[in-house]
């Protein structure tokens, strides 16, 4: 494959980051954006020729597509707290539905050939695991929802306007450059984040809850591939099968700091709070699919990721937590973790 244009969005982010790497190391021409709300300046590859741009702003985004004119759009940017998501139902649904139209539309209308877009596993919602994709989506959230949405108007617009897309569906992605500064999302860099300041963490719930974690190097190479290789109208849950429940990732984790012998942290452990409205119990779900036309493999064990991540946070240091400036919406079940700001 020749070089191509490739537009990345949120590559500011944790994954973008990631990704714009991968792409950037096989030679291609990456253009990537990012409005720094979430992601960091530092992340984006300085390979890539990079545009601060709130994607929200329909004109602005237009311009810009215009300008680029990219043949593959790999689209990360979102508002990906999904717990969140009940209590800025608005800011949500306009940093997913509405600037992936806003990307989408003047995308297709200057001829882009291929669109992959990151959604989540939040569209199965609360069905039984292992999720496939043969299931339907059933979202039970305003993060799930925008999602859905996102990937339906992925195949409607393709029918329509011919282009061809992959949607990748990744599940809890944990590793480098995660931002551990988010008090809302990313349970492992919160933990981590907390454990560098001696300081008792917090989980939502009795614990029980399952999920399976993919090291970032076990996700990006399969986004890459689906994006790059001859794949189109396909839908690719991507991430281990095996699923641990957060009081062993909390043990697990801790259990690596007391290890460790430099100034381990002492007495601690998680403290439990209420659940969070509407979270799934248990969300993991097969790799078959992936295994069978993308070569998915697990490589780096749950333990081997948390020792490579928990390296690169004690090098970066404790980080202060970003709250947003107000949620859109209070209630008695917002979690006290946001509004008494407890981290
Ligand atoms: N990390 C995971 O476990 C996971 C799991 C499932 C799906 N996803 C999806 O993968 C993608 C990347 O996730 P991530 O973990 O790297 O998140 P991230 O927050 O690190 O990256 C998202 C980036 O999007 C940017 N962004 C947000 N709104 C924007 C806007 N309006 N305009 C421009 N940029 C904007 C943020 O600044 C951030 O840098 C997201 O779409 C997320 O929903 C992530």
């Amino acid at each position: 494959m020749g070089q191509k244009r490739i537009l990345v969005t949120g590559a500011a982010g944790f994954m973008g980051s990631h990704l714009t790497d991968s792409l950037i190391r096989l030679k291609h021409r990456v253009f990537t954006v990012d409005d720094l709300s979430g992601g960091f300046l530092e992340n984006v590859n300085p390979k890539s020729q990079f545009t601060k741009l709130n994607l929200t702003n329909t004109n602005k985004t237009k311009r810009y597509i215009t300008r680029i004119q990219p043949e593959i759009v790999f689209h990360l940017a979102a508002d990906a707290s999904e717990g969140r998501s009940q209590f800025m139902p608005l800011d949500c649904s306009k940093r997913n539905y509405l600037a992936y139209l806003n990307v989408l539309v003047p995308a297709i209308d200057t001829g882009v050939k291929k669109i992959i877009l990151t959604s989540s596993m939040s569209v199965y919602g609360n069905q039984k695991p292992p999720f496939s994709e043969e299931m339907q989506t059933k979202p039970v959230d305003i993060y799930g929802i925008s999602k859905e949405a996102m990937e339906k108007a992925t195949v409607i617009l393709s029918q329509v306007h011919k282009f061809h897309y992959v949607i990748i569906r990744p599940h809890n992605v944990y590793g480098p450059r995660q931002n551990m500064a988010d008090p809302y999302r990313n349970v492992i860099g919160i933990f981590i984040n907390r454990l560098l300041e001696h300081k008792h963490f917090f989980i939502y719930g009795d614990g029980k809850q399952k999920r399976a974690f993919t090291y970032i190097d076990d996700c990006t190479p399969y986004i890459v591939k689906a994006g790059l290789e001859n794949y189109s109208g396909e839908i690719f849950n991507i991430g281990p099968s095996e699923a641990i429940s957060i009081n062993r990732l909390a043990k697990h984790i801790l259990s690596h700091f007391v290890a460790n012998p430099e100034n381990p942290p002492k007495n601690l452990r998680p403290v439990h709070l209420p659940e969070r409205p509407v979270e799934v119990k248990d969300a993991y779900s097969t790799n078959d699919k992936a295994k069978k036309l993308l070569g998915f493999k697990k490589t780096i064990t749950l333990g081997e990721g948390i020792v490579r991540t928990v390296a690169w946070a004690k090098k970066k240091g404790h980080q202060r937590f970003r709250y947003v400036k107000g949620l859109e919406l209070v209630s008695k079940d917002t979690p006290r973790t946001w509004t008494d700001k407890l981290l």
